[in-house]
């Protein structure tokens, strides 16, 4: 679904990230964990296509992503961004432009409608779909971004801290639905992420970055170690095991 090989992105020709490598498969959920500043947001820019990598390849099913027409690649990947923007589009008309790269010559596809219904509906956003954008939480701003991304029908989501804005039961909520969706319907997705509980609770694997470079990848029950996090975010703790999960607690 997603092949990435030696993958360095930057401004200006200099290097933020560089020696990003990842493999996902159909329905696998990627943490990409690290500090501010470490890279994140430009890694996954540039995993959508809006960046041209300085190095290295980026394949979406197949596909070399930064050689796509933005249609082609807007079937193949979504990307929700860290900061939405606030417009005051109805929250219907915001998420039935997800089918934008869907349309004809003569209009909307056919399906655009059915498939925000059952997306609103899916995310618990059916009673808010006549509000505005700019009269909604950030929690519910989040979940409408998501929503527009989910109407893409992608192969691949790009999600940028997609539950910073939300209270501690609709991040479950979101991820349960992520999980799902990528189950049932073979979507893969990479995740920028603070929670290192979330992580623990949905990641198939993480990569976690620090000073742009990846520090450790791999399955979460592999990659959580004191060192490791040490490494990553500067923090020394311990790993606790509850429920088959890691648990890290910060010592300091
Ligand atoms: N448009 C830009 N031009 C130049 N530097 C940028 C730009 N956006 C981000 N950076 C720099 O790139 C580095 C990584 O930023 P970012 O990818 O946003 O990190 P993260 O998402 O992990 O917080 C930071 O040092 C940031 O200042
Ligand atoms: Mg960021």
């Amino acid at each position: 679904m997603l092949y990435a090989s030696g993958v360095a992105c930057g401004y200006g020709g200099r290097p933020v990230v560089e020696g990003f490598e990842a493999r996902l498969g159909r329905g696998e959920l990627l943490f990409l964990l690290g500090p501010i500043g470490s890279g994140k947001t430009t890694l996954l820019r540039c995993l959508g296509g809006l960046y041209r990598p300085l190095r290295g390849t980026v394949l979406v099913e197949g596909k070399p992503i930064h050689r796509l027409t933005p249609r082609e690649r807007a079937r193949l990947v979504a990307y929700v961004p860290q900061h939405p923007p606030r417009s005051c589009l109805r929250v219907y008309e915001a998420v039935l432009l997800g089918r934008y790269p869907y349309r004809g010559a003569l209009g909307p596809d056919s399906r655009g409608h059915v498939v925000v219904e059952r997306v609103l509906e899916m995310l618990g956003l059916g009673g808010l779909a006549g509000r505005r954008l700019c009269e909604l939480s950030g929690g519910q701003l989040q979940k409408a971004m998501l929503a527009r991304a989910l109407a893409q029908e992608p192969r691949l989501l790009l999600l940028d801290e997609p539950a910073s804005s939300l209270d501690p039961r609709s991040r479950l909520e979101v991820m349960r639905l992520l999980r799902r969706v990528a189950g049932e319907e073979g979507v893969a997705a990479v995740i920028a992420c603070h929670s290192l509980d979330l992580a623990a609770r949905f990641a198939d694997r993480v990569v976690m970055l620090s000073g742009g470079r990846p520090v450790a990848s791999g399955p979460v029950g592999e990659a959580f170690t004191p060192e490791n996090i040490e490494r990553t975010y500067g923090l020394r703790v311990e790993i606790l095991w509850r429920r088959g999960r890691p648990v890290v607690v910060p010592l300091d």
